[in-house]
């Protein structure tokens, strides 16, 4: 059987925790293959929002196994709060989870370094979100990180002691105030709560599943603007977000996957800092934002909003191979007048649609605008009774990225969701 993937188009939280949700009764598995905790998908059923950080989001499906794969830097502190909060009972996640040996763990002393060295930036600093993922991830590739198969090694609190007596030697060069006492005992605690779960080689697991003609759908994290190599570096995670990610953080070769599904809100928002052609800095940047609800599900930070960035979109649909597009928050679009959407950048005064490599090029949108709608879509389920101009919004999409919109999500909650 193949696997599907789902990934995020634009900078992230462009709604993938619902639409994983909201697919999961037509999968088996659901496995989340890079990022952290720096991830915050959401979800909402029966009135309920849930936040996701680390566990994928098809844990709230009974019968389902939900995957951590090794491509995913895992903080136990995090895992276990969210663990106690999920509102799930114990032995039921202990059936719906497996984590990979083979996932880095996230140390208290990265997240104290996260905070140091963006501290140390001043002006120039990323906007992480401070969970420790760039130091994590960068001790991965350098070969000094500690991870999940470790934990029942008897030398673990050795190593743990080694690498944070490590960390505290960098620090040192910082001058940057922190507790580590107060991480460590969450984090000790978050690892007693890992030892009860199944802990394997999930690269075995999930390709045995595959064989026996199971379905899989991998969830990303942040988004395809955000990935390491083609996002606007520096300012950007530190893993892949995009479909080759799936590969490497699962164990599944290419020739497994089948549909890739690309996330997009109907405009564009960012969190943290680096380019951002079409944001907006007036009145309606903000409605955007107001409407939206846009403050991040992981740091509660406001996010920047502008119009739909169609350079940057095309680009993610290249980058991934997407199959199907999936248009979040329509109903957000909602009393706007027009909407405009940027067809090309104007840089130099030359129209293109590359992004440029430098972050600092200035680059003017050059737009399209089109008549925009005022129904509220909120409780449409029929793609035939939505309004003709939302219509003629996702057909010019469609025609300018050359990819079906195949979903319409009109409101937050699991059933807001429209297939074609
Ligand atoms: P993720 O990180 O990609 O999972 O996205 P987030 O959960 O961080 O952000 C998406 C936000 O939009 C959440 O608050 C969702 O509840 C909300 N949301 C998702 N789809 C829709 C939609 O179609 N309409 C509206 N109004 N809200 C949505
Ligand atoms: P989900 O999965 C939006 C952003 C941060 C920062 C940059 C680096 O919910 O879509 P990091 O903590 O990785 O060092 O931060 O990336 N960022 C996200 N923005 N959604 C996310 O995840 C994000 N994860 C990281 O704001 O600019
Ligand atoms: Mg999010």
């Amino acid at each position: 059987m193949n696997i599907d993937i789902l990934l995020g188009l634009q900078w992230g939280d462009e709604g993938k925790g619902k639409i994983v949700d909201a697919l999961s009764p037509s999968y088996d598995v659901v496995a989340r293959f890079q990022g952290g905790p720096n991830a915050g998908h959401s979800l909402e059923f029966n009135d309920v929002k849930h936040v996701l950080h680390l566990i994928p989001s098809g844990i709230f499906h009974h019968g389902k196994l939900n995957i951590i794969g090794n491509g995913v830097v895992l903080d136990p502190a995090v895992f276990k709060k969210e663990i106690d909060t999920l509102g799930v009972p114990l032995d039921e996640l202990l059936k719906r989870l497996v984590i990979s040996t083979k996932a880095n763990l996230i140390l208290p002393t990265h997240r104290i370094l996260d905070a140091a060295y963006e501290n140390y930036k001043g002006n120039l600093k990323i906007g992480s979100t401070l969970k420790g993922i760039g130091p994590a991830y960068t001790d991965k590739t350098g070969r000094n990180g500690l991870r999940v198969g470790n934990i029942s090694h008897d030398n673990f609190k050795a190593l743990y002691d080694d690498h944070t007596n490590g960390h505290l030697s960098i620090l040192k060069n910082y001058k940057f105030k922190f507790d580590l006492k107060e991480y460590e005992k969450g984090w000790f605690e978050g690892i007693e709560l890992l030892k009860k779960f199944r802990i394997e080689n999930t690269e075995y697991l999930i390709n045995r599943l595959l064989s026996d003609g199971r379905k899989v759908l991998a969830e990303g994290a942040q988004g395809t603007m955000l990935d390491l190599d083609f996002g606007s570096y520096p300012f950007v995670t530190s893993s892949n977000t995009i479909t080759a990610g799936a590969c490497s953080g699962l164990g599944i070769s290419p020739t497994h996957i089948k549909e890739v599904f690309g996330i997009f809100k109907a405009y564009c928002t960012r969190v943290g800092s680096g380019p951002f052609p079409t944001e907006l800095h007036d009145s309606t940047g903000e409605m955007l934002r107001k409407k939206g609800c846009e403050f991040g599900a992981t740091t509660g930070r406001p996010r920047r909003c502008g119009w739909l960035d169609l350079p940057a979109l095309k680009y993610a649909v290249m980058i991934n191979g997407v199959t199907q597009l999936f248009m979040m928050k329509s109903d957000i679009l909602s009393g706007f007048g027009s909407i405009k959407v940027c067809t090309s950048y104007k840089i130099d005064g030359r129209e293109q649609d590359e992004i440029p490599f430098d972050n600092n090029a200035v680059i003017e949108p050059v737009y399209a605008e089109l008549d925009g709608w005022n129904e509220d879509i909120r409780g449409i389920s029929d793609f035939k009774a939505l309004p003709e101009n939302l219509k003629r919004y996702i057909e010019f999409i469609e025609t300018q990225t050359g990819i079906p919109v195949k979903l319409v999500s009109v409101g937050p909650s699991r059933n807001s969701t429209i297939f074609r």
